[in-house]
């Protein structure tokens, strides 16, 4: 009986396992020792990115922004948005954080992997093909669906 037991929680943690990596990667540890871009605010209230932002690129997706965006497979780049409080020279609370890393098995979104999360870095469960993709494929398809360029990183 006890193997029983044993057998069970090893085959739900199997199962979780395989569901959250599929559903969603994991942020990126030590992304914020990443190259990081100037600060940057959005003011206009119906954007997703409304709030203060910067962007960090692993060593990859810098080559990439200095090959005037084209990526190699594996680049990877995160946004942390924080919001605008009184006053908008400083910084208020995180609210959300965001990723691009160029994987080619993501057919239906350019070759990138998208993804989002809460402040906490959990999975915030917005679908990529649905809610991320739409911009990046309108303002970037001939930046490699990268909205943001090497200028934003001086
Ligand atoms: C309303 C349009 C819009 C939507 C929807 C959107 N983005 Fe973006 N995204 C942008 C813009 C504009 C930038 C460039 C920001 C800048 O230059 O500072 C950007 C930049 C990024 C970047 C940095 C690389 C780049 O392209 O410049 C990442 C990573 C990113 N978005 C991920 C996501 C994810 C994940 C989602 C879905 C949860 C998403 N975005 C949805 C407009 C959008």
């Amino acid at each position: 009986m006890k193997s029983f037991f044993v057998f069970l929680s090893a085959l739900s943690f199997c199962f979780s396992a395989v569901v959250s990596e599929a559903a969603s990667p994991s942020l990126p540890k030590g992304y914020s020792a990443w190259k990081k871009s100037e600060r940057k605010i959005v003011t206009d209230k119906s954007s997703l990115f409304y709030g203060i932002h910067y962007i960090y690129a692993d060593k990859k997706a810098q080559s990439g922004y200095l090959a005037d965006n084209k990526f190699a497979e594996g680049s990877r780049i995160v946004v942390e948005f924080f919001n605008i409080k009184d006053n908008p020279a400083v910084d208020g609370p995180k609210n959300m954080v965001v990723l691009m890393q160029k994987d080619k098995r993501q057919k239906a979104t350019g070759g990138w992997l998208f993804a989002s999360f809460g402040a906490d870095g959990k999975p915030s469960g917005l679908d990529p093909v649905t809610t991320c993709f739409g911009c990046h494929q309108k303002d970037a398809a001939q930046k490699d669906f990268v909205i943001s360029t090497k200028k934003d990183f001086k």
